[in-house]
């Protein structure tokens, strides 16, 4: 009778497939604490990884919404974290990641004067003063409210985002005016062992503190959360007296990294400080040079950057990923031409007196390495520069740029055969 054996030939299969399966699985991870579109790319990685924005609520309102269309859109676990709950949409809220300091620290410290505010009367207790986006300078903006607080949440942060997923592999930090490109940081972070200490950011130095710049997004792996949390914890009360007496808080959490031996990674030029259009594609940093690298960030961006990164990443499609070539043949080479009237390119070079646009542009031609000028007919001045910069619009001023020079430049660069990495 044949139909029996078959039949337990079919069982003991369907046993050792489930035996297989079993041994296996992955263990089960928390369910995504996002429904995302059913138009976004699977991505496995994506579910062992937690987005965390940083904001403010002198901020929230204008700078976040533009990226839950956008830079979050497609990822299924992310978090705003700010200094007041409120809701940016029907379906996330911010949260409050300076709650768990000390009420002491809270009630006191004249850096907490606008959260206390915001707590006891909502946003609109916010006073013009609060909201003035102030200069930044080489020591941030310390006449800005809202960016003092700031510093202040560099440490909880690490609490908050360990308690909303226990079980990431990378918590990913980044800023409202931050733009990552998901993919090129996927492919990035294979590269790297999340059961080990990792510490990746944009390095940065003040004294001899080295540090990932905030604000150019960087990622810890979990074991690297766990032990700064768990360090922290250990004098919580001597960790806010030490960002009390500094003024970067992401210093500080390098420096809090620094003690229990976590070493930064450098990042540079996978993550950027500077938009699109303020990098310089061309030259070395750190003995790297940015062409053959996939982006990975970009910062310093408002509401049209951001659409236009995102704009660029849909329409692109390339295999392997979107270097930094690619992101100058797209986004910064079509700005760029030989005559731009009221736009400031951001020439810091030494003035020239000359009379004419077209003078200025002789004295660029007339040096061998010169990419960009600009003149100010007012004062009759032109300067001009190795470095290339896009600027912005500038009543006054009339910039232009070699673009043969600059395309033969890109050109000698090459087509990037070979992708650089960290
Ligand atoms: C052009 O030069 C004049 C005179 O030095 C200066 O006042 C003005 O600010 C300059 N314009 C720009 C746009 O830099």
């Amino acid at each position: 009778m044949p139909r029996p054996r078959r039949l337990s030939l079919l069982g003991s299969l369907l046993a050792l497939l489930l035996l297989y399966t079993l041994y296996h699985r992955r263990t089960p991870s928390s369910p995504p604490l996002q429904t995302i579109p059913d138009d976004c790319p699977s991505h496995p990685d994506l579910s062992d990884i937690l987005v965390i924005l940083k904001t403010g609520v002198t901020e929230s309102r204008d700078k976040v919404p533009v990226h839950l269309t956008t830079t979050l859109r497609c990822i299924p676990n992310h978090a705003l974290f700010s200094d007041y709950i409120e809701p940016l949409s029907p379906s996330i809220s911010t949260h409050d990641v300076l709650s768990s300091l000390s009420p002491s620290l809270i009630a006191t410290n004249p850096d907490f004067n606008l959260y206390r505010r915001v707590q006891a009367h909502g946003p609109s207790a916010l006073t013009p003063a609060d909201l003035n986006p102030d200069i930044n300078t080489p020591i941030g903006k310390p006449n800005n409210p809202g960016w003092k607080l700031d510093k202040w949440k560099f440490l909880p942060m690490l609490d908050e985002a360990l308690a909303l997923k226990p079980d990431a592999k990378w918590y990913v930090f980044m800023e409202a005016d931050t733009y990552i490109l998901w993919e090129n940081l996927l492919v990035w972070l294979r590269r790297f062992n999340p059961r080990e200490a990792v510490y990746l950011g944009n390095q940065m130095q003040i004294v001899d503190a080295i540090f990932a710049h905030g604000g150019s997004g960087f990622i810890l792996s979990k074991p690297a959360v766990v032990r700064a949390v768990a360090h922290r914890k250990r004098s919580s009360d001597g960790w806010e007296r030490a960002v009390g007496e500094h003024w970067a808080g992401d210093c500080m959490l390098g420096i809090l990294l620094e003690d229990v031996g976590i070493e930064l990674t450098w990042g540079w030029p996978m993550l950027q400080i500077a938009p699109p259009g303020e990098m310089d594609y061309f030259d070395l940093g750190y003995e790297r040079r940015p062409w053959c690298y996939p982006a990975v960030s970009f910062h310093h961006l408002g509401e049209e950057g951001i659409k236009q990164l995102d704009a660029m990443e849909k329409k692109v499609k390339k295999k392997g990923p979107l270097l930094y070539r690619d992101v100058f043949l797209h986004v910064m080479r079509p700005e760029l031409r030989d005559v731009r009237p009221d736009w400031d390119n951001m020439v810091e070079g030494e003035a020239v007196p000359v009379t004419s646009f077209a003078a200025c542009r002789g004295v660029c031609s007339r040096e061998a390495l010169c990419l960009q000028y600009a003149y100010n007919e007012t004062a009759g001045e032109c300067r001009t520069s190795k470095a290339l910069a896009l600027g912005h619009a500038q009543p006054g001023l009339s910039a232009g740029w070699m673009t043969e020079r600059i395309d033969a430049m890109a050109e000698s660069l090459g087509e990037c055969d070979e992708i650089s990495w960290i």
